[in-house]
């Protein structure tokens, strides 16, 4: 391997790690109410047992526990390995799909077989029944990485799906940005038609507006995950890396949760993930009734994990069974036994 290579993914895991420690220890999760518009009718006479509710959640072609998602964060850094283990662990016992961080660092170090990226983004190895995810953000198509790079990561890591990332906001804060956009949408258009696995795309905090959705919402995606303004801000935290005067300008623009999946109506097979500020089983619901196949989380889980790994405790299991009890009472309230009952009463 080059050594200008080497520089570049050692620039590459700082960054990533200094997002861990911002994310982790300063305030840049919004903490606002996803739904402030969403209520749910409360239904006096359930006439349900509550031990029959059934979670069952169809999403890409497969059946999984709940409708949540553990969303793509790391790898790639000293610690990544940690905390994908811990996550894929978890998203294992309650079978539950799990996103990774970006892999473009993978892709970086495609050529050196010892090196200790792969290691954190290996989960398959330890994990085979896990459905992993993978990501990479799509403006990488500007910067020299091909298709062949995606199908190769997808072999090597044995990845079910694959997440691009679009993130126009985080990139203009971020310092070392990489503000290029054209084409991406017939890059996306291309990897729809080449590529077998289901194909996510992603925002990372600011959501998805209707002209965008009309411009993807036919090309061949499986799922959308709309990643909107509410929780983890991604202007702050690359902020906190650069610029914070700028970053803060920008924190509160964007979608909301509700302005994303009134955006994004369709009827086709399209599936809308629902996620930016997702932190219970209610919010869940009111997701669901709005659109929404399924929902993801992402810092309260890296949270959770980072805090079993250094103190053996079990947070993060706690945390999913807190959605999994959460969403269960959402559904006997509003009279519903299965999702998909709830759907039928209170879905769009
Ligand atoms: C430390 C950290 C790293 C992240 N890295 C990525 C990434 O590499 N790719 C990506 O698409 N999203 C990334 N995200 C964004 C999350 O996937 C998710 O969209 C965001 O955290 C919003 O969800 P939340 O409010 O539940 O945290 C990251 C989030 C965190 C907290």
């Amino acid at each position: 391997m080059k050594s200008e290579n080497k520089t570049a993914s050692s620039k590459e895991e700082k960054r990533k790690d200094a997002h861990i420690e911002i994310a982790l220890h300063e305030e840049i999760d919004l903490m606002k109410d996803p739904f402030p518009q969403t209520v749910l009718k409360f239904q006096t006479f359930p006439e349900i047992d509550f031990k029959d509710i059934d979670t069952k959640c169809r999403l890409f072609k497969h059946d999984f526990h709940l409708p949540l998602m553990i969303l793509g964060m790391t790898g790639g850094v000293d610690r990544g390995y940690d905390i994908n283990t811990r996550l894929a662990q978890v998203a294992t016992q309650f079978n539950i799909p799990m996103g990774l961080g970006s892999l473009k660092l993978l892709i970086k170090e495609r050529h050196n077989p010892s090196s200790h990226a792969k290691k954190s983004f290996d989960m398959k190895k330890s994990f085979p029944s896990l459905y992993l995810v993978g990501n990479i953000g799509l403006a990488s198509f500007n910067e020299g990485i091909h298709l062949d790079d995606i199908k190769w990561l997808i072999d090597t890591l044995e990845l079910n799906a694959f997440c691009f990332h679009i993130n126009a906001m985080q990139e203009c804060i971020q310092p070392e940005g990489q503000k290029n956009f054209k084409g991406l949408i017939k890059s996306l258009e291309k990897a729809c038609h080449e590529i077998k696995i289901p194909l996510i795309l992603k925002e990372v905090g600011f959501g998805i507006d209707p002209d965008s959705f009309k411009l993807i919402k036919n090309i061949g995606l499986s799922a959308i995950d709309l990643a909107s303004k509410g929780g983890t801000n991604w202007s702050l935290i690359e902020g906190m890396r650069g610029s914070l005067r700028l970053g803060t300008i920008f924190k509160d623009w964007g979608n909301s949760l509700e302005e994303s999946l009134n955006n994004c109506q369709s009827d086709s097979s399209l599936s809308l993930i629902a996620s930016g500020g997702i932190r219970n089983g209610l919010h869940c619901a009111q997701a669901l009734s709005l659109g929404a196949t399924a929902v993801g989380i992402g810092l309260p889980l890296m949270k959770a994990a980072v805090q079993d790994i250094e103190n053996q405790t079990q947070t993060l299991e706690q945390e999913i069974l807190f959605f999994e009890e959460s969403l269960k009472i959402s559904l006997f309230c509003t009279g519903s036994d299965s999702l998909k009952a709830f759907k039928a009463k209170h879905g769009k």
